[in-house]
This record gives C-alpha cells, sequence and structure tokens, in this order.
C-alpha cells in the first residue's frame, strides 16, 4: 500500500513539473535553431541577451549570419526603443531597441509574418505593469499565487531561486516590449521606502535592467507620518519637501536608473494632500520636484471618490480637469480606462483628452478582478481595444482614446500606459494558460496601440500551442489541419469570450452587480447594513418596480456632460446610445421597446441566456482540440470551462430571478429556465 502511495506521489509529481515546464514557457516556446552567426560590432549585457536568444532560436539556412546594428545618431526614422528589420539584419537607435528588434525577428519568423521591410516604433515611451503585490507576498486582486517579488519582512535575503524567476519575469515581458515595473501594490506600505527593502528592490533591478526594465515604486503618501520621521505629510511644509527630497537621492543612489513613484492618494481611504486641504497638482508636484534632478516621473491616480450624493462616475473628471495645466511636466495623470472600476463594459472615461495641458495614461487591468478572476477564459484584448478606439472628439474627430494618450494629439511631455498584473508564483505564472494572452495583449498593445485584437490572438496562439514545429514542416497536412481545427477556432473563441462574460455577468449597460468585496459571483441584491452604499450594488443598477439602469443623463446625475459632443448627445439620447451602454446612462422601464422590437425585460433575459450559450460553445470548440495539445493543458482549460459554464448559468439565474421580482414579467420560454 505504502508502495503504491508513493507511486502515485512521484506520478502527480512527474506530471505537475511537466506541466510547470510547458506552461513556464509562455510564448517564447523551444525552437529548433539553426547554427548561425549573429555580429555585432558593440557589446553589452542586452546585447549579450540579443545575441544568445538568436542563436538559441533563430531558424534559417544553417551558416547565415544576422547583423545588429546599433547607431545613436543614425536611424532617424527610429525612437529610442525602435527596431529595424532587413534581410537578416536589426537596425536600432539603442541597445534595447535591437534587442526588441531581436525578439520581433523570432516572433515573425514563428507566426509567419516578414521578417524584412519591419520598422516599428512603440506607441507610449513607458510600458508598465502595476503589480498589487504586498510586501507580506500577498498580491491585492491576484488570482495565481503570491508575489514573485516578496515573501514577507523575514524573507528579504535574495534566494537563487528569486533570481531565476525574476529573469524569466524580465524575458517575457522584454520580449513583447514591456519596459517599467511597479513593484508594490498602490495601498502602498511605506516601508518599501526602508533600506532593507530597497535592498531587494536594487536587487530585483539589477536583473531586469539588461532587459531594459526600469522599476517604479508605489509610495504611501504619508510615508514621512507612517514611518514616525515627521509628525505631517503636508505637500507645502519644508520639512516634508526635504524630507521627500532626501529619500529619492536615498533611491537613485541604490538604483540608479530608478523610474519614479505611482501614488494612490485621496482616494479609498488611503492618505493625500487633501488630508492637508492641499489638492492633488500640490501634492504630484512636491514629489515630481524631488523626482526631477533624476529625471524619474510620478504617476498621480485619476482613481478617486468619496462617499458624497455625487454619482461615483463623475468625481475623477470633476476633481481634475479643473487641475489641467497645473502639474509639473514629469507627472502623469493614469486614469483608469472606464470612469467606475475595470468592469466587464464601461464606456471611456471622460478624462481622456480632457486634459489638454497634462500627460495623460491610461491604466488597464489585466488581472481579472470584475471578469471571473482565474477561473473565466476571457481575453479582454477587445476591451482595452474597444477603449483605445473610443473617440473622444476632444480635438475633432479621430481624438481616440489611443491618440489621446500617446502624444499624437497633446504635446505630453512624457507617454506611457499600465496594466495591473496578473502575474504570481503560480506554474502557469497567470494562474490560467489563457490569461497567459491577456498579459502578452497588454504588452503588445503598449507597444501598438492599434493593433487588432484578432492579430494578437493569432499571435499569441502560435507562439503558445504551435510547439510540434516538426511535423507541422514535413506534414503539411498536419499543418492545415492544425490551422483549421485548432488556431481558427481557439482564436475565435478568444475573440468572443469578452463578449459572453458581458452577456452572462452584466449586459446592456450594467455595471458593478458582483457579490461582496470578492468581485467573483453574482450579487445585484448584495447590500449589507453599514456598507458604504457606493460599494454595493443596488447603487449602480437602480432596479425598482419602474424599471432599471443608471440615470446619468442630463436629467440624471448628469454625468453625460462630462463628454464632449457628439459624444455627449449620442449618450443621453435613447435613440443613439448604443445598447451596450444603455443602463449605464439611462433608467428605463421594464416594458421599454428596444430596437429590435424586445422589451427591455425580454433583452436582458435573452443577453445572459446567450453568454451561458457562448460558455457551452467554447466547451464544445475546446473538446475538439484535444489531439493538438499537451494533455496537461487541455485538461486544466477543459476543466476551467466547466466552471465557468457553471458559474454563467448561477449568473444568469441569479441575476434574472432577483431581477424579476421587480419586472414582475414572465421570462421568455425560448430560454432555459432558471432553476
Ligand atoms: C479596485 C479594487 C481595489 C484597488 C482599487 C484601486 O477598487 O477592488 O482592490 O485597490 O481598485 O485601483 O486602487
Amino acid at each position: 500500500m505504502k508502495k503504491l502511495n508513493l507511486i502515485i506521489i512521484v506520478v502527480v509529481l512527474a506530471a505537475s513539473s511537466v506541466q510547470a515546464q510547458i506552461s513556464h514557457e509562455l510564448w517564447l516556446g523551444e525552437q529548433t535553431p539553426a547554427a548561425v552567426n549573429v555580429v555585432s560590432v558593440k557589446s553589452s549585457p542586452t546585447l549579450e541577451i540579443a545575441k544568445k536568444e538568436l542563436q538559441d532560436r533563430f531558424v534559417g539556412t544553417p551558416g547565415s549570419t544576422i547583423r545588429i546594428l546599433v547607431d545613436k545618431k543614425g536611424n532617424n526614422d527610429l525612437k529610442t526603443d525602435g527596431y529595424k528589420l532587413d534581410n537578416n539584419t536589426i537596425k536600432a537607435k539603442s541597445d534595447i531597441g535591437a534587442l526588441y528588434g531581436a525578439y520581433a525577428l523570432l516572433r515573425r519568423q514563428q507566426t509567419g509574418e516578414p521578417v524584412s521591410g519591419v520598422v516599428s516604433n512603440p506607441s507610449y515611451e513607458r510600458r508598465i505593469l502595476d503589480h498589487w503585490d504586498n510586501l507580506d507576498g500577498s498580491v491585492e486582486r491576484g488570482y495565481a499565487g503570491n508575489s514573485i517579488f516578496w515573501h514577507g519582512k523575514d524573507s528579504l535575503a535574495v534566494l537563487p531561486s528569486d533570481r531565476k524567476l525574476w529573469h524569466e519575469y524580465a524575458r517575457a515581458n522584454c520580449s513583447i516590449g514591456i519596459n517599467g515595473s511597479v513593484i508594490n501594490n498602490v495601498n502602498a506600505s511605506p516601508l518599501v521606502l526602508t533600506d532593507a527593502y530597497l535592498q531587494r528592490v536594487k536587487a530585483i533591478a539589477d536583473i531586469l535592467r539588461p532587459y531594459g526594465i526600469k522599476i517604479y515604486l508605489s509610495v504611501n503618501f504619508a510615508s514621512p507620518v507612517a514611518l514616525k520621521e515627521l509628525s505631517t505629510a503636508d505637500p507645502l511644509d519644508g520639512k516634508v519637501i526635504s524630507w521627500w527630497s532626501q529619500k529619492v537621492k536615498e533611491i537613485y543612489s541604490i538604483i540608479p536608473d530608478f523610474g519614479g513613484f505611482l501614488v494612490k492618494a485621496s482616494s479609498e481611504g488611503q492618505p493625500g494632500p487633501q488630508n492637508y486641504g492641499r489638492s492633488h497638482a500640490e501634492g504630484a508636484n512636491m514629489l515630481a520636484d524631488a523626482l526631477k534632478p533624476y529625471d524619474g516621473i510620478v504617476m498621480w491616480r485619476a482613481f478617486v471618490y468619496t462617499a458624497n450624493d455625487e454619482d461615483r462616475a463623475k468625481q475623477a473628471y470633476a476633481e481634475f480637469t479643473p487641475l489641467d495645466g497645473k502639474f509639473r511636466d514629469n507627472v502623469i495623470i493614469q486614469v483608469k480606462n472606464g470612469p467606475i472600476d475595470f468592469q466587464p463594459r464601461e464606456p471611456f472615461s471622460p478624462l481622456f483628452g480632457a486634459m489638454k495641458k497634462t500627460s495623460v495614461m491610461v491604466e488597464f487591468q489585466i488581472t481579472q478582478e470584475y471578469l471571473g478572476h482565474s477561473t473565466h477564459l476571457v481575453f479582454l484584448s477587445p476591451m482595452w481595444e474597444e477603449c483605445l478606439k473610443s473617440d473622444t472628439y476632444q480635438n475633432g474627430k479621430g481624438s481616440t482614446v489611443a491618440k489621446c494618450t500617446d502624444g499624437s494629439i497633446y504635446d505630453q511631455a512624457h507617454t506611457a500606459i499600465a496594466g495591473v498584473s496578473n502575474i504570481g508564483l503560480d506554474s502557469n505564472w497567470c494562474g490560467h494558460p489563457f490569461a497567459q494572452a491577456n498579459w502578452y495583449a497588454f504588452g503588445r498593445l503598449a507597444w501598438n496601440n492599434e493593433l487588432a485584437s484578432e492579430q494578437i490572438a493569432d499571435e499569441w496562439l502560435k507562439l503558445s500551442f504551435h510547439k510540434d514545429a516538426a511535423k507541422m514542416k514535413n506534414n503539411l497536412d498536419y499543418a492545415a489541419n492544425w490551422s483549421r481545427h485548432f488556431l481558427q477556432p481557439v482564436k475565435q473563441m478568444m475573440l468572443d469570450s469578452r463578449e459572453a462574460a458581458v452577456n452572462y455577468m452584466m449586459p446592456l449597460g450594467l455595471h458593478h452587480i458582483m457579490s461582496a468585496n470578492g468581485h467573483y459571483g453574482p450579487g445585484p441584491w448584495w447590500a449589507p447594513k453599514g456598507v458604504r452604499s457606493d460599494w454595493t450594488p443596488p447603487y449602480y443598477h437602480q432596479a425598482d418596480k419602474n424599471g432599471i439602469g443608471f440615470d446619468r443623463t442630463i436629467q440624471g446625475s448628469g454625468a453625460v456632460r462630462q463628454y464632449h459632443e457628439p459624444v455627449l448627445s449620442k449618450f443621453n439620447n435613447l435613440a443613439t446610445c448604443p445598447d451596450k451602454y444603455l443602463l449605464w446612462f439611462h433608467h428605463l422601464p421594464w416594458n421599454y421597446k428596444m430596437k429590435d422590437g424586445h422589451t427591455l425585460w425580454d433583452a436582458l433575459c435573452y443577453h445572459y441566456d446567450k453568454g451561458v450559450k457562448q460558455v457551452r460553445s467554447f466547451q464544445k470548440i475546446w473538446d475538439r482540440v484535444a489531439p493538438f495539445i499537451d494533455s496537461s493543458r487541455f485538461l486544466e482549460v477543459q476543466m476551467k470551462l466547466r466552471y465557468q459554464c457553471a458559474n454563467a448559468i448561477l449568473w444568469k439565474d441569479a441575476c434574472l430571478l432577483y431581477f424579476q421580482q421587480f419586472s414582475r414579467m414572465a421570462i421568455p420560454y425560448d430560454i432555459e429556465r432558471p432553476v
């Protein structure tokens, strides 16, 4: 019996290590290299990485030569990080540009795209992952295990396993163009600014540096008080000003290329300048002045709202637009994509394009806080694409969110984009094999904010699943089948997955109706005594016997006024408001006639039902692809899809039965009955 147990343990361990190996590869799969010569006149740690990657993974005629040419003064069509690919030559202005070029060349080889005549420049100067990692190792809204950076105050020593992981992390990020990491939670512990922690930050920075990745820290605005060094954190107080400039000096003496600070201030209970009667600009500028001599920046978040009677969706715009032009040029205002909080669907935040004399950046959330954690398969790229392509009209037609933040419309001193990371110690990094696609997609969109989700999904699938290169090469039939029976249907599943989640969770503009603080399952009824009303779903859906939806029209909360014409009128008028935002902007009777003739109630029922059906169709798609991938990932995704389907049914039944007590209307008989 004992022996059998042992055998089982060994088998399980073997299986999990195979899985860990497979998954840890991410999209940088092994290739059968072709013994090529890589020639570079210059040498540097970054260029050595480029050479090694090319030697290990370039597929071509054995003996052929790849040249790396770095010319700071030439290549005038390139930005610092850009690259050109031509006839096995990588040209760049900087070493990191050459490394990006090397990764692009390898990616293009693997995905079958042209590898010559390519000129590529990033859309944003700073492409940053925000880790909401606490110093004790937990991760706020993390669903992929504990932090890869922190393990608590008693484990600050840097282990070889830490270094290995940070190295893999850096490589993966660099391969998709990410060049910054904020390595601690926005709800920041002041301890991160103490020497013991800064030494660990230095160790991380040293490993990330050759990959072109800068470290940033989230800081608690009241750090000097919390660390018991001063009695105030008033940004206009001389002692506070010199405390921060000393602290910044100390940081740069340890990490000379430190990127700067991310600050959540006067938001959700975090201290900020408003505690001292000062404005966001006064707070941000004080930190910016301290960082300026070292070229550091401040990313100051606009995620602010308080529990007053004002519609939460209006508050960030109301607080920040009057400060336009008052921020130092090394401050960037970091704005979440929507005006509330990373919901499955929100209209774009009206702050985009509205601050014309201030640098503004987008903050996306890669971790699926409101989109099924790491259980649901939801490809987020279409959601981000929708936001980036939204036209704000702030500077005339074509003033998309992308253009309002990448410097093409406004003269921004800095451009940046951030994504809240979904990475943890989990053996596949992100908790769900397909959640890796969201990390990948964020990096690709940060590099090129015009990329289509279809291309990103195509690339990621080819890079992550297209392992059997030999079979593909020698067996045309297999290759064609792989494309027809794996790539096409799975790509379509990815592209449909976000809309499916919207359908089974919060269709037609509903938002924030999940249960409790876990933000996972349905809870439109959830409103316990003592919890702030703006943290409870009834505040957002406003369902009663007269109807459902949040009236943000001109007659309602007036939030719609924050949009520029013609967006304002489009959202304000029922005839033109897109169905997907209907209940975001309007409170409507249950029997309101939709454009397709259904009543609002029926439309709601059909959307929920459609979401369930979509997940069922994903299961069928997935069941058929078993022959094309390893059994480990096949089984894991299959199991997760089963949970997702059960969850989708739960969302549908719970929401319809709850809302039905107000609508008092029958659920159409052609949809599956709630139990
Ligand atoms: C959400 C999230 C919090 C997070 C906050 C933020 O509200 O639930 O965990 O701290 O966003 O972005 O600051």
